[in-house]
């Protein structure tokens, strides 16, 4: 039995070890099919171990089929495994190649959607995290209600109804686990395979992939400098069920659904009984007068819900976010949400009450808005300044991004594949829509640029490409 050294210093307990080594001498082939192996008591002896020992690792591998005992004849190799192939699981390598996803990958100049993390007030954020850790109890230990945790829905009501106008109870209130779940549950609740779904043209690519996926028919709407076109929509899709849209601060082109085109998608809605799923994923940050009230404050036939995310006015990796319905339609989703498992952990929407009852939400919001407003004016300078002859900067009322559209004959696609070679985050505007159209720009997000030196290196790292 040369095979089985047995080494008493290893993490791995004995009995294990000889599990191991017979088990690896069998699928090897040193011990064949209908060999004897040594009696336990035996065994025990000549390693000087406790029979008990012994007989743990032979159970293990008479347990998996590797070994068979036959009374007085003893413990033998399973006769039947000579017509199989080696039985071992296959080793697991070292994980180098695995391909984990990029969670672990920095913050790129100009990424879209991250908020500027070098502004969050983290002092403040750990002491109430430490604290609500310190708090927890055990009926905090156990599911968090499927809608969401009571003091966050108070919270997330209060604060919507101040902020966006939107007058809704907190039983409205849906908490999930980002905009993806929220739609997860609207889609569910609402619409059925195969209903046409309007959204707008460029848009979030996001939210067509996750409707496709749900088996719902992509009906695109085309965007001018008033918001999605609803005329548009009912012409070509006068039949959809639902219309997701973002009035804020339209993604990606940052413009506002006027009040004519607002009222004609109500319309639309209330005639039709079609939904509209209003995405404020950043109504907050707006710079050019307060921020405008939300879509759903002017809805009196309740076709609209409410999409709301912490990810931008917080920061994305809190994977929590909200949708309002209107009061009719609150028991189905009480029912999804429960089939669903949408909520979030208990303790993180913990926190986040908290930090919105101590008013640290309503003074973070402010606080960012007044920097952004100066860094997208730092960024626009900046940029301006040195690729002012290969582009234009469109002025936005909003939003967390610039629209840099392209004057000369470097298409938005180059560009932006080239800067994301040289270590650059950027999106192509002629790649955000579901029909092809012409507009050629580059969107970049302005919320990490925090100097007028920063803003020129980085204009002047994209002139050395388009060079
Ligand atoms: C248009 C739009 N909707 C919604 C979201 C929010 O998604 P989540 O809650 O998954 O962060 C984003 C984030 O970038 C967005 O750009």
């Amino acid at each position: 039995m040369d095979f089985l050294q047995l080494d008493t210093g290893a993490a791995d307990p004995l009995y294990r070890q000889i599990y191991l080594r017979f088990r690896d001498a069998i699928t090897q082939g040193l011990l064949q099919p209908g060999d004897r192996i040594p009696a336990a008591r035996a065994l025990a002896l000549e390693l000087g171990l406790a029979r008990g020992t012994v007989e743990s690792a032979y159970g293990l591998l008479t347990a998996e089929g590797y070994v068979e005992a036959r009374g007085q004849a003893g413990t033998v190799v399973t006769p039947a495994l000579a017509r199989h192939a080696p039985v071992a699981p296959t080793p697991r390598h070292a994980p180098a190649h695995d391909n984990l996803g990029d969670a672990a990958s920095t913050t790129m100049p100009f990424q879209m959607g991250i908020p500027a993390l070098d502004a969050f007030p983290r002092k403040v954020w750990a002491r109430l995290a430490a604290r609500a850790v310190r708090a927890m109890r055990p009926q905090d230990m156990i599911y968090p209600p499927w809608a969401g945790l009571p003091e966050l829905r108070i919270a997330i009501a209060a604060y919507l109804q101040l902020s966006r106008g939107i007058d809704c109870t907190p039983s409205q209130v849906f908490i999930t686990n980002g905009y993806r779940n929220s739609m997860e549950l609207v889609t569910r609740a609402l619409l059925k395979p195969g209903d046409g779904v309007w959204v707008e043209d460029p848009g979030y690519p996001p939210t067509s992939d996750l409707l496709r996926e749900a088996g719902m028919r992509v009906a695109p709407v085309a965007v001018d400098g008033e918001g999605v076109m609803v005329s548009h929509g009912i012409a070509s899709a006068p039949q959809a069920r639902a219309a997701i849209v973002t009035p804020g601060h339209q993604s990606p082109l940052c413009v506002s659904l006027s009040l004519p085109r607002r009222l004609a998608l109500l319309d639309w809605a209330a005639q039709s009984g079609a939904w509209i799923v209003e995405d404020d994923y950043d109504g907050e940050y707006r710079y050019v007068s307060r921020p405008l009230p939300a879509l759903q404050s002017l809805d009196r036939e309740g076709r609209v819900l409410y999409s709301g995310t912490f990810s931008k006015v917080l920061f994305p990796a809190i994977r929590l976010a909200y949708i309002v319905v209107s009061p009719a339609q609150v028991p189905r989703f009480e029912e999804i949400s429960r089939t669903f498992a949408a909520s979030g952990p208990t303790l993180m929407q913990h926190i986040v009450a908290d930090f919105m009852n101590e008013g640290h939400f309503a003074r973070h919001i402010q606080r960012m808005r007044r920097l952004y407003a100066e860094r997208r004016e730092i960024a626009a300078e900046g940029l301006s300044a040195v690729l002012g002859k290969h582009v234009r900067i469109d002025p936005q009322p909003g939003g967390m991004h610039l629209i840099l559209r392209m004057k000369g004959h470097h298409t938005d696609r180059a560009v932006a594949a080239r800067m994301r070679e040289h270590g650059m985050s950027a999106l192509a505007l002629s790649e955000r829509g579901v029909l092809p159209h012409g507009a050629s720009a580059l969107l970049l997000a302005f919320t990490n640029v925090d100097t007028p030196e920063r803003a020129r290196e980085l204009g002047k790292r994209i002139l050395k490409l388009m060079a």
